[in-house]
């Protein structure tokens, strides 16, 4: 059985530590009774270790939203694993479409990145989903094939079973469309099947592989009881506690 994993990815939103604080010490009280569910913050940069802080004591893990594979040098405006964790930041996200689609990252340069994290034992939470050109072209799965050829290059089992895969439609992120439970665990069941061919049937099956895309208090339910969809990355609900909780709470009862 793997265990669900919730992360509330924050993008560039409450980025002052009273924001930030004052939705953790909501969070805090609202998830006492849950069990059965790895959750994992990421914030802006700006309150990473206000975060880890406020978090010390709990379950919950806080993750970056992206970072350079170098551990220091003429790097203006990146920031290095290294710092990540001495601030005792867990998990990193990697390959967020907002940063291949605004930023121009490229799959090579999330291959580098991934590897560095696994290095440094930081968890990458690696993010790869089609946009609605290749949706409505029939192309998803070779999208997605592609990604995980290249994003993955030189990845062994054992490497890839720290990391969480988020497959995240690009046209459903933020624009409130979520993919339907059957067309998400459709693209999770191929992109498992990948993992058995390549790494073979037991590290497959331990892969935690998340959805991510509009994900709602009233959709989460349905997403979750899949038995592919393993959790969720959470955007715009992850920003309010009460929401977000619920999401962990659809999670938690689906254990
Ligand atoms: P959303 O974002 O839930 O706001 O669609 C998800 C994500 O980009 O990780």
């Amino acid at each position: 059985m793997r265990k669900p994993i919730i992360g509330g990815n924050w993008k560039m939103h409450l980025g002052t530590p009273n924001e930030a604080i004052s939705l953790i010490k909501s969070l805090k009280s609202l998830i006492k009774g849950i069990k059965n569910v790895d959750i994992v913050i990421a914030p802006p940069f700006t309150v990473l270790e206000s975060v880890v802080r406020e978090l010390k004591k709990t379950d919950i893990s806080v993750s970056a939203q992206n970072m350079y594979f170098e551990d220091k040098g003429a790097f203006t405006g990146e920031i290095s694993p290294l710092f990540l964790k001495s601030m005792g930041v867990k998990y990193v996200i990697l390959g967020h479409s907002e940063r291949r689609q605004i930023f121009g990252e490229t799959d090579d340069l999330i291959n580098k990145k991934i590897k560095k994290a696994l290095k440094e034992s930081l968890i990458p939470i690696v993010c790869i989903g089609e946009n609605l050109n290749a949706r409505e072209a029939g192309k998803t799965k070779e999208i997605i094939r592609n990604q995980m050829n290249f994003t993955f290059q030189d990845l062994i089992g054992q490497d890839m079973i720290k990391i969480i895969i988020a497959y995240e439609p690009i046209w459903a992120i933020g624009t409130g469309k979520t993919a339907t439970p059957k067309q998400a665990e459709e693209i999770h069941i191929f992109i498992r099947d990948i993992l058995k061919e390549k790494y073979g049937e037991n590290v497959a099956d331990e892969i935690r592989i998340q959805y991510g895309g509009s994900i709602k208090p009233n959709n989460a339910k349905s997403l979750f009881s899949r038995e592919n969809i393993d959790g969720g990355l959470v955007g715009g609900a992850s920003l309010n506690s009460e929401s977000f909780y619920e999401i962990i709470e659809a999670a938690e009862k689906n254990t």
